[in-house]
């Protein structure tokens, strides 16, 4: 198991999470752009998008900050300007939801035939496009390093411990829901 060795654990899992993050939104940018210069709506991508922001961005990676490091940060006393980034932080990610949701809406309506949907479609993923690198910025330039400070090496661990097996369940859970639905579904 990976211990804190250096002063940056456990932002380092986090931060590098970033980076699949950027590459899919650079991936939906560009889509976006398509999308505003005629291209039709490839429905496919935008639910695999969909899935990879609430799966990844969402329950994996904000799952983890707020769950376990903003918990654990809420326990000490940090400066006031630390408390207001991770207020401003929380607000983002349920931001970051309901954009989601109204693009998972949208493309819904879409395909069951509502064609001016697409123009909402597009301002869901612009949105996002627009989103996410920002809310990254600031966790990385002016939160995650700063914040390992109120930790002593020992918690780190302890968080890093937390963060592997908040992943390792993660996995069984999205397919437990999603047999659950695919029952309920097919009972109806
Ligand atoms: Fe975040
Ligand atoms: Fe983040």
């Amino acid at each position: 198991m990976q211990k804190s060795q250096g002063s940056i654990m456990p932002a380092g899992p986090l931060m590098k999470e970033h980076r699949l993050i950027e590459r899919m939104i650079a991936v939906i940018k560009k889509e976006t752009e398509n999308l505003a210069s005629g291209k039709e709506l490839d429905v496919l991508f935008i639910k695999e998008a969909a899935d990879f922001i609430t799966t990844y961005a969402d329950q994996c990676h904000h799952g983890k900050e707020e769950d376990i490091l903003f918990r654990e940060l809420a326990k000490k006393n940090i400066s006031k300007e630390h408390s207001e980034i991770m207020n401003q932080l929380i607000a983002e990610h349920k931001y970051g939801r309901k954009t989601l949701k109204d693009l998972i809406t949208a493309e819904d309506r879409y395909e069951k035939g509502d064609k001016k949907a697409k123009e909402e479609v597009l301002n869901c993923l612009k949105a996002l496009v627009n989103f996410y690198p920002k809310h990254i910025e600031k966790e990385d330039k002016h939160f995650f390093l700063p914040c390992m400070d109120y930790f002593s090496s020992k918690e780190k661990d302890d968080m890093l411990e937390e963060f592997w097996e908040f992943d390792k369940t993660l996995i069984h859970k999205k397919y437990k829901i999603m047999v659950e639905q695919m029952e309920m579904l097919k009972k109806a």
